[in-house]
């Protein structure tokens, strides 16, 4: 059977009770996507950037005019169901740390105070070695490695225990940790449950959690570059406990216009030269990424997109010769908000060079929120339809999206958002769509 030939929709479990939404970090991305859910819940704003709420899918023949709202075609869970918590090494609730990441303006805060200072963080799982800029004191203490997250898995059980989830969604939300490259100790589950006892240090606090969410069940998304879930120990874990696990580095600001404006130019066949990107970022995220360390790891991210998308090995005469520079500058004043400048050197017929400029003065954490309520929506609903392992399908939300071993990642946000689209078809029994659209003109 061919892929597009129809077929029966996969079985899916219906989201009974709650859906819990665990965040590994309470700074300014999880506060603002937990606040907005809220403000959704209570009519208050609009969820402008979710897929999962504001995006439609067509389905069969374009003369059949079937364009039903994703979250009504695919039986996602519904808002009301979400419930909240998380982990941080400051012990602010989720209000005061939203006032201090400063994103969200205070009438929003405001109209749902007491719900944000309903909720606290965990005592985090942390170490400075793998973070060098942060220091904070609502950290767990134990023997080793392993025994810190075997606190995690605690923390997990005991949360499903008192917010009533009857299933569970992790997502990483915290600091990005320093460049760590994959580790022998990585290879399998064995060694890496070994290296945990042995407080190894190619094991980061990140790879705990993501154990730990593996060990109970839990669906986990990477929303920043850190190795963490993309090691064969842990796919070899999601494997066997049959988790989806996605990631990773949430594609936002810069990297999302990269990956539109990329595609469409290789689609012209006009040539680029260059590419500088730079940034200026005030929050804490920039200070983070000030260490050499941190963006080390958020560079390698950065830099991956354009290769893959321009493909200079099949282009060289186009792409071979292309200069490609990422910067972060951590600049206090601008806050959340940041500006990324692109210049970008393209050249067009008989070699002419010509310029594109672009100036993006956006939101960080407002461009990352919606993009954490679509994972842990689609996470659950991957799961409840027992897929398990790398979601690739959802590379849509990522700058650096996880893929098997054999194949390249998918960049082109357009080639991603047909691969989602076409999974949402195939779990439902819907025909694919290809575009070839012959039936038409017969
Ligand atoms: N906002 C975006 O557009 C965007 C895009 C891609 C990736 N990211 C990544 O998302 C992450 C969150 O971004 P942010 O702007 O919210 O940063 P932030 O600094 O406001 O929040 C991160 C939080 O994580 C906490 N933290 C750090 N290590 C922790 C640990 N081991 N356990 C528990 N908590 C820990 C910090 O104390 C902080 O409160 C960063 O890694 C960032 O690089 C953000």
């Amino acid at each position: 059977m061919t892929e597009n030939e129809p077929r029966k929709p996969l079985s899916i479990a219906p989201a009974q009770g709650k859906l819990g939404v665990l965040t590994v970090g309470m700074g300014a991305v999880s506060t603002t996507f937990i606040a907005g859910v809220e403000l959704v819940r209570r009519g208050i704003a609009l969820p402008v950037g979710s897929l999962t709420q504001m995006g439609t899918i067509r389905l069969g023949k374009r003369t059949e005019g079937r364009t039903p709202p994703i979250k009504e075609f695919v039986p996602l869970d519904r808002l009301e169901n979400l419930v909240f918590g998380g982990w941080d090494i400051f012990p602010d609730t989720a209000y005061e740390a939203a006032v201090k990441a400063g994103v969200l303006e205070q009438r929003h805060l405001e109209a749902i105070r007491p719900f944000l200072e309903s909720i606290r963080p965990m005592k985090a799982v942390f170490d400075r070695a793998y973070v060098r800029r942060l220091d904070g004191p609502h950290v767990k203490q134990g023997r080793d490695k392993f025994e810190l997250a075997e606190k995690i898995r605690e923390d997990i059980r005991r949360f499903r225990k008192q917010s009533g989830a009857r299933r569970v969604v992790m997502i990483w939300c915290g600091s990005t940790e320093i460049y760590l490259k994959p580790h022998p100790v990585h290879r399998t589950l064995e060694r890496f449950e070994q290296a945990m006892k042995q407080n190894h240090r190619a094991i980061a606090p990140s790879m705990l959690y993501a154990w730990a969410a593996l060990r109970e069940g839990v669906p986990f998304a990477n929303g920043a570059p850190n190795l963490t879930v993309d090691i064969p120990a842990l796919q070899e874990l999601a494997q066997q406990n049959q988790v989806p696990i996605a990631g990773k580095d949430f594609k936002t600001g810069q990297t999302l216009l990269k990956t539109i404006l990329a595609p469409g130019l290789k689609a012209r066949m006009l040539g680029v030269h260059g590419w500088f990107s730079t940034n200026i970022l005030g929050n804490r995220d920039g200070e983070v990424l000030d260490d050499p360390g941190a963006f080390k790891t958020k560079e390698e991210s950065k830099l991956g997109v354009l290769d893959y998308i321009l493909q200079p090995n099949l282009y060289p005469q186009l792409y071979g010769q292309i200069h490609h520079k990422v910067r972060i500058n951590f600049y206090p004043p601008r806050g959340d908000n940041k500006e990324g400048w692109d210049n970008i050197d393209i050249f067009g017929w008989l070699g002419y060079p010509m310029q594109i400029k672009v100036d993006f003065l956006c939101r960080d954490s407002i461009l990352a929120a919606p993009l954490v309520l679509d994972l842990v929506l689609f996470l659950d609903l991957a799961q409840r339809a027992g897929l398990r392992g790398i979601q690739e399908w959802l590379s849509f939300y990522f700058k650096s999206p996880m893929c098997a071993p054999t194949v390249y990642p998918e960049h082109d946000l357009f080639i991603q958002l047909m691969k989602l689209k076409n999974t949402l078809r195939w779990m439902m029994g819907e025909p694919l769509i290809t575009h070839l659209g012959r039936e038409y003109y017969d």
